[in-house]
């Protein structure tokens, strides 16, 4: 039988179609004023959602009374009010696994450009100073043999140590709720990853990268403490979720402290709000969430939320579940 679909943020149009050819389709995305009342009035009747970015809360939850699925065109799902999800039984599907190699791309890419002021640098060309050999004040530093530290050790963190220990030979340290068996889970990484505590971490790494999503453990984790006990110079990277950093604590350590640098993909507010001081501070090489954000993977995410959505409607158990309930 046909059921009621709300697609709240664009799908590429083959997906767009799979859905239509099984189900009723509204397409009305919430963040765009003029489709704000589509949208409310879709929820009405709605048993599945498919989209991304936009916060499924309680509220929203509360005027979706035939809701049964949920599917995120993401892998992060700090934007869905878990607990009520759990309570009313709605399934919420997401995209892990395909994912990963892009994500680990781009945060080798602002890693990359962090440390060798790829950005400042060609903005100087982009501008016409390059008017004699650049001085050391422009220089950047090695990012070969440097020690990393993950702050998260999930498929995207092991796609980065991959990238760090057998493409530059750093020594990889990272900090996850428990060890990894590298034996089982990363062999190539036997031997070139050594998990350890946070503290000892941060004191060790040259560059640390965070990885970690969001959630009541993870919310605000680097805050001035965790800054100061970086190594004097390191520089930090986020290409997790931008709430896991204490911001202020952030910009306190670029400009009072000894962080050298940092390569920011996430914000705690996203778009990056204009008034923020992260825009256009030198210290910073901002990027707009653009983790996952190629033609390729962008396209198997909607693939894999899209299959998942119609498996769950026709009752089918899909491969990408979230567990709502231990979280
Ligand atoms: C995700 O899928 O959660 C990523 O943040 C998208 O880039």
């Amino acid at each position: 039988m046909r059921k009621h679909i709300l697609v709240f943020r664009e799908l590429p149009p083959d997906q767009l179609a799979r859905l239509q050819a099984l189900h009723e389709v509204t397409v009305a995305d919430p963040r765009l004023p003029a489709q704000l009342p589509a949208f409310r009035a879709a929820l009405a009747t709605a048993e599945g959602l498919i989209g991304a970015s936009y916060p499924v809360d309680d509220a929203l939850l509360a005027a979706a009374p035939r809701l049964r699925v949920i599917s995120s065109v993401s892998v992060g799902v700090d934007n869905y009010a878990l607990p009520a999800l759990a309570a009313r039984g709605i399934l919420l599907c997401h995209t892990p696994g395909v994912l990963d190699e892009t994500v680990a791309d781009t945060v080798f890419a602002l890693l990359m450009a962090t440390n060798r002021r790829i950005v400042e640098l060609a903005n100087l060309v982009r501008d016409g100073r390059w008017t004699q050999n650049i001085g050391e004040d422009l220089f950047g530093f090695d990012v070969h043999g440097k020690t990393l530290g993950l702050l998260g050790f999930g498929r995207i963190g092991q796609a980065i140590a991959r990238r760090a220990a057998l493409g530059f030979g750093m020594p990889v340290l990272y900090h996850a709720r428990r060890p990894v068996d590298l034996a089982v889970q990363a062999p190539e990484l036997r031997g070139r990853a050594q998990h350890m505590p946070l503290d000892e971490l941060l004191a060790r790494a040259d560059i640390v990268v965070a990885m970690l999503p969001l959630s009541g453990e993870t919310r605000g984790l680097m805050g001035a403490r965790e800054f100061a006990l970086m190594k004097a110079g390191a520089i930090f990277v986020n290409g997790g979720r931008g709430a896991t950093v204490q911001e202020d604590a952030l910009l306190q350590a670029l400009d009072h402290g000894t962080l050298r640098a940092a390569g920011l993909d996430v914000f705690a507010t996203e778009p990056l709000p204009i008034d923020s001081p992260l825009r256009r501070h030198p210290k910073v090489t901002a990027l707009p969430h653009i983790g996952s954000a190629t033609f390729e993977t962008r396209h198997a995410m909607a693939e894999l939320a899209t299959t998942s959505l119609l498996q769950a409607l026709a009752g089918e158990r899909p491969a990408a579940v979230f567990d709502t309930t231990t979280s």
